[in-house]
C-alpha cells in the first residue's frame, strides 16, 4: 500500500508523544508509526463497510417500516464510519480508490463475523447488541488513547451513534425476549454470535504480534482486556435476558472467564460450534480468518459493482 513520505523517526515521535502532543501530520511520524496506524485505520475502515451490507441483508426482514427506518439510519451510519476512516487513510497518501473499489474481497480486514449471514430480524438485533458493542469498545479504546490527533476528533461522533447502535440492539432483544418463542430464537443467535464476537479482540495477549500498537499509544487495553470490557456488559445483558452464554464472572479473580473449549471449530454452513470436538489452536482459527467466510465476496461485490458499473456505462458513450 503506498503511502505518503514521513519527516520524523521512531525516537521523535516517542518523544512528542511523552510531551503530551498528538501526532498531526505525516511529517510528523516515522515509517513504522504511519505504517501501524495505516493498519489500524484499514481493520476499522473495512469493518464499517462490510457492516453496511451485512446489516442491510437482515434489515430487509424488519418487522414494520419503523423498524426498517431504524436499521437504514444505523447503515447510513456505518458508511459514514467508514468514510471518515478512509478518508483519513487517504490524507496519509493511501490510494483509497484502490483499496475500497478494486481490491480483491480476501484482502479486506473486517472481523470473520461478519461473513456470516445475518438471516433474520432477531439476528440482526443480537448483532447490534453484541457486534455494535464490540465496535463500540474498540473504538471507545482508541478514542480515549489515540495519539493521532485527526482520528481522535473524528471518533466523538462515531462513539455517540455506536451507543444508539447497541442500545437499539438492547431494546428490541428486551422486547423479543419477553415471549418464550422470542427467547428461543435469540438463544439460537447468541449460541452461534457471542463466541464469533469474543473471538473478534484478535490472538491472546501471549501470543500478539503487533506491539507497536501499545508502543506509539494507538491504543490503550490490550486485546485480552477489551475481551473483558466487552463481556463485563454483554454477558449481563444476557442473563438479563435470560440467555444463556458460555462465559461467567469468576468471583475470586474478578474477570470474567470462558468456560466452553476456546477457541473452537466453527461449523459455518449451519451456523453452529464443535464444542464437542474441544478447543482447537489459534493457528486454526488465524486460517479460517484467512479464508474468510461465505459472505465476504458477495458483500465486497455489492461494494464494488456499482461504481464499475458506471465506469462501463461511461465507456460505451
Ligand atoms: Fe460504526
Ligand atoms: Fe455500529
Amino acid at each position: 500500500m503506498a503511502a505518503a513520505v514521513t519527516g520524523a523517526s521512531d525516537a521523535d515521535v516517542l518523544d512528542r508523544i511523552r510531551d503530551g502532543k498528538l501526532i498531526e501530520t505525516v511529517d510528523q511520524m516515522s515509517d513504522a508509526y504511519l505504517e501501524g496506524i495505516i493498519r489500524i485505520l484499514t481493520v476499522s475502515a473495512d469493518t464499517e463497510l462490510i457492516s453496511a451490507p451485512a446489516y442491510y441483508n437482515a434489515a430487509r426482514h424488519a418487522p414494520s417500516l419503523n423498524a426498517f427506518g431504524s436499521a437504514t439510519a444505523i447503515i447510513q451510519d456505518e458508511l459514514g464510519h467508514a468514510h471518515i476512516a478512509y478518508r483519513l487513510m487517504r490524507d496519509l497518501g493511501v490510494d483509497t480508490e484502490e483499496v475500497i473499489y478494486e481490491r480483491a474481497p480476501a484482502r479486506f480486514k473486517y472481523p470473520y463475523a461478519f461473513d456470516v449471514a445475518l438471516d433474520s430480524w432477531v439476528e440482526l438485533v443480537v448483532a447490534n447488541a453484541f457486534y455494535d458493542r464490540a465496535g463500540f469498545t474498540l473504538l471507545g479504546d482508541v478514542f480515549r488513547t489515540t495519539t493521532f490527533g485527526p482520528w481522535k476528533r473524528a471518533l466523538v461522533k462515531v462513539d455517540k451513534e455506536e451507543t444508539f447502535h447497541l442500545r437499539h440492539g438492547e431494546n428490541w432483544c428486551r422486547k423479543i425476549a419477553q415471549s418464550a418463542e422470542g427467547r428461543d430464537e435469540l438463544q439460537r443467535a447468541v449460541d452461534w454470535m457471542f463466541l464469533l464476537t469474543i473471538e473478534w479482540f484478535g490472538l491472546p495477549d501471549d501470543l500478539k504480534r503487533h506491539g507497536e500498537q501499545l508502543n506509539f499509544g494507538f491504543k490503550g487495553q490490550s486485546n485480552d482486556e477489551l475481551r473483558q470490557t466487552w463481556m463485563s456488559t454483554a454477558v449481563p445483558l444476557a442473563k438479563e435476558l435470560g440467555l444463556e452464554v458460555p462465559a461467567r464472572l469468576d468471583e475470586t479473580s474478578g474477570k470474567y472467564v470462558i468456560d466452553c473449549p476456546f477457541p473452537a471449530q466453527f461449523d459455518v454452513e449451519n451456523k453452529r460450534w464443535l464444542l464437542g470436538e474441544g478447543a482447537i489452536s489459534w493457528d486454526g482459527v488465524l486460517s479460517r480468518w484467512k479464508d474468510r467466510g461465505p459472505m465476504n465476496e458477495q458483500y465486497v461485490e455489492t461494494i464494488q459493482r456499482g461504481k464499475r458499473g458506471l465506469e462501463q456505462l461511461i465507456a460505451q458513450a
